[in-house]
């Protein structure tokens, strides 16, 4: 079972089919994930998985891979103490970051619902949005993960290049997106600010469940407060006001919604 534990998760599954069906019980989106090259024992380390999990986890694949054998299942050797997530303060603070572009996401249904191209209101809030998108979630948060953080690791770890791919493909949504607007094409609109929400949602769990603890479990302290300074440095290059104006805009859109959705309740009394 110790050579398994060495062998990309990929070339497992290929040869284990069964083992994709394990991990998916234990939440582990290998199989989804279409960069992968994990190592098994990555997999027990990065998804930071309770003493007891990981035993009943490595029991099953042994099984899989060594059918009625009744094999010894080694202990993956890891950082990790507790289950519980505590964040270093820089990674801390793009937890907090995640916590507004959860609230512009959390209002994309009822934008998606009350979609209205036609007038300049409508346009607006679109626009606004793709603005939100591009100034704060690209520009001011995933440039401080891009040119800075990840740039603490290996650019070939899995976990960092499936984060990068998906930066990538929020700016191609982005453009879709404007040009969509741009064009008059409601459904268009509506295909990517969805798709935009979905990516981002799962994008988000990701790093604030898995990626962040883990990257901090391998951050020395000298490391944490180098980001920290970093973090606050990139911060002060790009200023104020887009924070500023971009916590705006989701107030904004906020209360025109729950507006809307007042009038809606008004008007079936
Ligand atoms: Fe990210
Ligand atoms: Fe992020």
């Amino acid at each position: 079972m110790e050579e398994y534990l060495k062998k990309g998760i990929k070339d497992i599954i290929t040869k284990f089919p069964k083992v994709a069906d394990i991990l998916n019980e234990y939440n582990i989106g290998c199989v989804p994930c279409n960069v992968g090259s994990c190592l098994l024992k990555d997999i027990v380390e990065i998804h930071n998985l309770g003493e007891d999990e990981e035993a009943a986890l490595m029991a099953k694949i042994g099984n899989v891979i060594y059918p009625g054998r009744g094999i010894k299942i080694p202990k993956v050797q890891r950082k990790a103490k507790s289950k519980q997530i505590q964040y270093s303060p820089p990674i801390k603070k793009l937890v907090d970051e995640h916590v507004l572009i959860k609230a512009w996401l959390a209002l994309i249904p009822e934008v998606i619902e009350n979609i209205d191209l036609k007038s300049r209101a409508g346009r607006q809030l679109i626009l606004g949005g793709i603005d939100f998108i591009r100034s704060y979630a690209d520009k001011f948060h995933h440039a401080k993960e891009e040119d800075i953080l990840f740039k603490y690791f290996d650019p070939n770890l899995d976990i960092v290049k499936t984060m990068l791919e998906d930066h990538t493909t929020a700016r191609s949504r982005a453009r879709a997106l404007l040009d969509a607007l741009e064009k008059g094409d409601e459904r268009g609109v509506v295909e990517h600010l969805s798709g935009y929400k979905e990516l981002l949602s799962e994008h988000i769990k990701k790093e604030d469940e898995i990626l962040y603890p883990w990257l901090d479990r391998n951050l020395s302290m000298t490391q944490v407060g180098e980001l920290y300074e970093k973090f606050d440095k990139a911060d002060r290059a790009i200023g104020e006001e887009v924070p500023k104006r971009c916590e705006k805009f989701v107030e904004w859109a906020e209360g025109k919604i729950t507006k809307k959705k007042n009038s809606r309740k008004e008007a079936v009394k």
